[in-house]
């Protein structure tokens, strides 16, 4: 016969067995919400931005494939992380004497057909990536809307949802140049059947006048709302400028981070993208303790750039790639990471999972994207050579990837730091009612639909071509 005090001792056995449970499960969802976004697709196993690169970026799990986006001269949409074509393509080589007076060839400058003749290069040649040695492979610039069709396809053929991360790159310079990529981009992913919040798609800017543009005016013309993610810069960058009295001046992002200023923000973006160096310092303290919390507070994610493994790229307040991956998605709470290495971040977050109850997540707040593999686990993940050496003389991008130099330091502790809660303001979207969005799960191809000839408006358009040019 069961006693009252055996009676006390199973129920409390039980409860703490259910807490574990709920424990265990709670830690496997914050992991399982994290996010890999294929910085420029796979780019750290196959050079940055071309079909193959992509497809193994999907085939390696990644949750959302990055297309940085310029136009040319003939107004066709390229996948290519520059305005100019120099460093990535053989460009010089095939046509002499077509660069600016900068030395620099511009993609804008050239027709489609032309930059179909290139062919890719490897930018870091000296770090261990892909050789450079391309000549037979054939590995050339997309179209954006080639890349689109590729990820259509394998989401039909996969089974799953393969999230995109388009960039729309400096709105500024192609103003100048006297086109409106902006409104190119979104015809586009229209076309290819993007149109709600509940599409698996991000759509990236470092312009905030340009995505508020994007937001209140050209999206309600072609009746879409996509998720925006405001991109921040620092301010020497040449990401944003606008034209004032003639010159360009680079433009001031100081207001976004703070609370005011992501508040305003939430108000028609999802989410916000920086350099990780804005985060964490190189002794690995937080620099803005508050902004992640902060922004998840008001319902946006945080999901910064670059992660590579190269010895070089990885601060010195960690030993290894993975140790990085470790702190900014669980001590930092980013909720996901642009990085050129998409397969080894996808498998730590695989392994992580299962060692993770001793670490809780900094801040759940916001409900990430579910991790989605493919029917069979991923068997192309490459055995990598370990922090494969990057040498001093690349020209590693962003404003602040970490010194070569730094020596290992002990990894600082991370500062407390409760946040309090903000209040929500209630964000303005306009009702998708009119718009028939896909099953979740099964995503069909779209039928390339016709998008209507929008009338552009012009208000916020300051081209000043002339004085420019
Ligand atoms: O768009 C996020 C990240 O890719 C920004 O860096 O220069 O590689 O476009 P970048
Ligand atoms: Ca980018």
């Amino acid at each position: 016969m069961v006693n009252w005090v055996d009676c006390k001792i199973i129920v409390m056995k039980s409860v703490g067995w259910i807490f574990l449970l709920l424990t265990v499960m709670a830690v496997f969802a914050q992991a399982n919400d994290k996010i890999v976004i294929a910085h420029r697709a796979a780019s750290g196993y196959l050079m940055e931005h071309n079909l193959p690169s992509v497809t193994l970026a999907v085939a390696m799990g990644s949750d959302y494939i990055e297309q940085d986006l310029v136009m040319t001269q003939d107004d066709q949409v390229i996948v290519l992380h520059d305005p100019t074509l120099d460093r990535v393509t053989n460009v010089a080589e095939l046509f002499p004497g077509r660069e600016r007076k900068d030395g620099k060839f511009y993609a804008i400058d050239f027709t489609l057909a032309e930059i179909k003749q290139l062919h890719l290069k490897e930018p870091y040649p000296n770090s261990g990536r892909f050789p450079d040695n391309n000549k037979n492979l054939q590995l050339i610039v997309p179209t954006f809307k080639e890349e689109l069709e590729l990820i259509r396809g394998l989401e039909k053929t996969l089974h799953k949802d393969i999230g995109i991360y388009p960039e729309i790159k400096q709105p500024w310079f192609h103003r100048k140049e006297g086109k409106d990529i902006s409104m190119a981009v979104v015809k586009i992913l229209r076309e290819y059947g993007y149109k709600s919040q509940d599409d698996k798609i991000f759509l990236q800017c470092f312009d905030p006048d340009e995505l508020r543009r994007i937001h209140d005016e050209l999206f309600p013309v072609l009746q879409m709302n996509l998720k925006l993610v405001q991109l921040i810069d620092d301010n020497n960058g040449n990401e944003t400028k606008s034209l004032q009295w003639g010159e360009w001046i680079n433009y001031n992002y100081d207001w976004i981070t703070s609370k005011s200023g992501l508040r305003a923000l939430s108000a028609y973006v999802a989410g916000i993208g920086m350099d990780k160096s804005m985060l964490v310092d190189k002794a690995g303290n937080l620099l803005l303790p508050e902004l992640v919390s902060d922004a998840h507070s008001l319902g946006m994610v945080v999901h910064p750039y670059t992660f590579r493994r190269e010895k070089e790229s990885v601060p010195p307040y960690v030993a290894t790639f993975e140790e990085l991956l470790e702190f900014f998605y669980f001590k930092v709470g980013v909720d996901g990471v642009f990085t050129d290495y998409c397969g080894d971040a996808v498998v730590f977050l695989q392994k992580r999972v299962p060692d993770s109850a001793a670490e809780p997540a900094v801040d759940p707040a916001v409900e990430g994207e579910g991790r989605e593999m493919l029917p069979a686990q991923p068997t192309v993940a490459p055995e990598l050579p370990q922090s494969p050496e990057m040498p001093q003389d690349v020209p590693v991008d962003g404003p602040g990837v970490s010194p070569v130099t730094a020596p290992t330091v002990e990894a600082a502790p991370v500062p407390e730091s409760p946040v309090p809660a903000l209040t929500p303001e209630p964000v303005q979207v306009p009702s998708p009612s009119s718009l028939s969005l896909p099953e979740p799960g099964m995503v069909p191809i779209p039928a390339p639909v016709s998008v209507p000839e929008p009338v552009i408006p012009t208000t916020s358009l300051p081209i000043d071509v002339k004085s420019q040019k």
